[in-house]
């Protein structure tokens, strides 16, 4: 059996959250011989910090062999304390009416704190995971407070518009989804990006051959995925989570599995003409566990520039939108020391340390996993 990982969650109360703890848990995440110890951050209210303790109960009722520890908090610098793997999840969804980018002035300011603690307290080995919206600039943001790890360590997720984008080519063709490849998301997780049906395959033909309906690509297809966020808002009345965790389990999974090609929003470095610096969705391939190289070998066509232009220069009015908040803002949560012991957020914590802890200060005792 591998060494347990530290695996931090923010926002493991909520709705991405339950629908996730529970499959990385299961070795879903990092596979059948990889041992967790979950590190899950929630705000620091009581009605949250119940639920999180909610959730850590049934996530020991399920008596799941690979989870080797649990530490609960309020605390950033206790969830992402030596954590090889960061999962931002915690933020503000949208409600019905808004763009994922009206959430900026909101879930834009979580970033700069918890990109600062990470940078700080993560294990050396630490990558990080986006899934707050607008997703690509909060990673951005996120990277852009790192000293230590570098930027390529920063991802945000635009896995589930690629796993969208399958199923609706499949079900147009008629064929399994497994039946469809080389599907990629460019751009920005919005109604901009690009998902590029251009190179897709469909049973290793190209999929515009299969799907010779080219109207029926360029104005149903694409807007059907560009906007499936808010179908999903609509019919629910609360954002997409369960496909979202699914997403996020696939994103991971395919980025610990070298060889594996898949989409991710990374740091543009001028690939697919994106702008610098922005973080921007495309093919990688996975090279060695947590690292990849971008897939930069697809011609693009005249159609399928215009649209990267459109999804790029989205980002790059994101940027401008946050350009004051970056370096502005004080972290939003109290910056206690580690081990410190006055901070109003250490207060009400259980003293005694778990196997799990890296320090005493978890608000989670379960005493089989002390
Ligand atoms: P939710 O409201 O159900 O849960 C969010 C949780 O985060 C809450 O429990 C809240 O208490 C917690 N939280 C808020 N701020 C926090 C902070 N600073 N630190 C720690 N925890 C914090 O929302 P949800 O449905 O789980 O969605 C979470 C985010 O994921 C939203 O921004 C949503 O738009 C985004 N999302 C992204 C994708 C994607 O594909 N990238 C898909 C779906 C949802
Ligand atoms: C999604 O694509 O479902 C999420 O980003 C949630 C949203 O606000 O659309």
């Amino acid at each position: 059996m591998k060494t347990p990982i530290r695996v931090a969650i923010t926002g493991a109360a909520g709705n991405i959250g339950y629908a996730l703890a529970f499959r990385i848990a299961a070795g879903q995440m990092f596979g059948p011989d990889q041992p967790v110890i979950l590190q899950m951050l929630e705000l620091p209210l009581e009605k949250t910090q119940q639920a999180l303790k909610g959730v850590a109960m049934e996530l020991d009722d399920c008596a799941f062999p690979l989870l080797h520890g649990m530490v609960l908090t309020d605390d950033p610098k206790v969830a992402f304390r030596d954590a090889s793997w960061c999962l931002l999840v915690g933020s503000k969804p949208r409600g019905p009416g808004m763009e994922r980018a009206d959430l900026l002035k909101d879930n834009g300011k979580i970033f700069i704190s918890q990109g600062q603690v990470i940078d700080e307290v993560a294990g050396d080995d630490a990558r990080i995971v986006v899934v707050g919206n607008p997703c690509n600039t909060n990673c951005m943001i996120a990277a852009l407070q790192a000293k230590r790890l570098p930027r390529e360590r920063f991802t945000a997720m635009v896995r589930l518009d690629e796993n969208r984008a399958k199923t609706q080519l499949a079900q147009k063709a008629g064929v399994p989804v497994t039946a469809i490849d080389e599907l990629y998301i460019y751009g920005n997780h919005s109604p901009t990006m690009f998902a590029d049906f251009t190179h897709a395959k469909i049973d290793g033909k190209p999929a515009t051959e299969v799907i010779s309906d080219r109207e029926w690509l360029e104005t149903t297809f694409l807007p059907k995925i560009g906007k499936r966020g808010a179908e999903i808002l609509n019919a629910r009345g609360l954002s997409s989570a369960a496909s979202a965790a699914s997403a996020l389990i696939d994103h991971v999974h395919d980025l610990v599995t070298p060889g594996k090609v898949h989409s991710v929003a990374v740091a543009s470095d001028g690939s697919y003409d994106f702008s610098e610096g922005i973080w921007a969705g495309m093919p990688v391939r996975t090279t060695t566990p947590g690292s990849y190289e971008i897939v930069r070998s697809y011609e693009m066509s005249d159609f399928a520039k215009a649209k990267i232009k459109i999804t790029n220069d989205e980002l790059l009015g994101e940027r401008e939108t946050v350009k004051e908040l970056i370096g502005s803002l004080l972290p939003l949560f109290p910056r206690v020391t580690y081990r410190g012991r006055t901070s109003p957020a250490s207060r009400g914590r259980v003293s005694s340390s778990c196997r799990a802890c890296p320090s005493s200060r978890c608000l989670y005792s379960s005493p089989s996993r002390r």
